[in-house]
């Protein structure tokens, strides 16, 4: 699966920014509050706005401060996935248990320098692991390899069963290293600026798909 980030899109224009990459598997939606992150884009409002001119799945990232009171309007309002930071969340638990009633499925998102092993009980209440592979914050930066542990611990919780969830990884990914990635298993690529720095964005999440897909199929299936 791929998923766009528009934070590399043209804000002025997201409805068609989101027209750009039809057939795309979900709409990557950062949102941030320069207080978790250094950077501020946009909030409720706008992915609501959005959500009425895109049939695409919207995959809301919250990089923000208390996610445990704010998260939940993403959800009501319909988006599909609402992940949030395992940093910031006071009970992600109960946290992921309100996004679930609220309709939405729930995701847990570790920054690169977050381990995952004190975390793998709150795991078993969530719908899709996200993996930062850049720290939070700002698109166009370079992948960081070393979470791609993080990434086959994951894959091998959910290969025997141990977990079950979606894993998904942010940052950095290109043709050059989305191969990396879907060998550690991933199952959901964002991509930002490989997808809107392209002259066909449509295309570009095709061959992105493709050339993902060529890996897992020979590492035993796509998951
Ligand atoms: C970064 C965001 C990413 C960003 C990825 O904090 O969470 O979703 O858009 O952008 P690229 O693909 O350019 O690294
Ligand atoms: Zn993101």
């Amino acid at each position: 699966m791929i998923a766009p980030s528009i934070l590399s899109a043209d804000f002025a224009r997201l409805a068609d920014e989101a027209a750009a990459v039809a057939g795309a598997d979900w709409l990557h939606v950062d949102v941030m509050d320069a207080h978790f992150v250094p950077n501020l884009t946009l909030g409720l409002p706008v992915v609501e706005a959005l959500l009425r001119h895109t049939d695409i799945p919207m995959d809301c990232h919250l990089m923000i401060d208390d996610p445990d009171r704010w998260a939940i309007g993403y959800a009501e309002a319909g988006a599909y996935n609402v992940t949030v930071h395992v940093e910031a969340a006071a009970d992600p638990v109960k946290l992921a248990a309100n996004l679930r009633a609220a309709g939405a499925k729930a995701g847990l998102s570790v920054k690169p320098n977050t381990p995952l092993e004190p975390y793998l009980e709150i795991l078993r209440h969530y719908d899709t692991l996200l993996v930062m592979s850049v720290e939070p914050g700002f698109g166009g930066q370079g992948f960081i390899s070393e979470v791609l542990d993080k990434v086959r611990t994951a894959r091998r919780l959910v290969d025997t069963g141990q977990l079950t969830l979606l894993v998904e990884i942010d940052g950095g990914i290109n043709q050059d290293t989305i191969e990396a990635a879907a060998e550690a298993g991933v199952d959901c690529f964002v991509a930002g600026s490989a997808v809107y720095s392209a002259d066909d964005p449509a295309k570009a999440v095709a061959a992105l798909r493709a050339q993902a897909g060529r890996v897992s199929a020979h590492r035993g299936g796509v998951h």
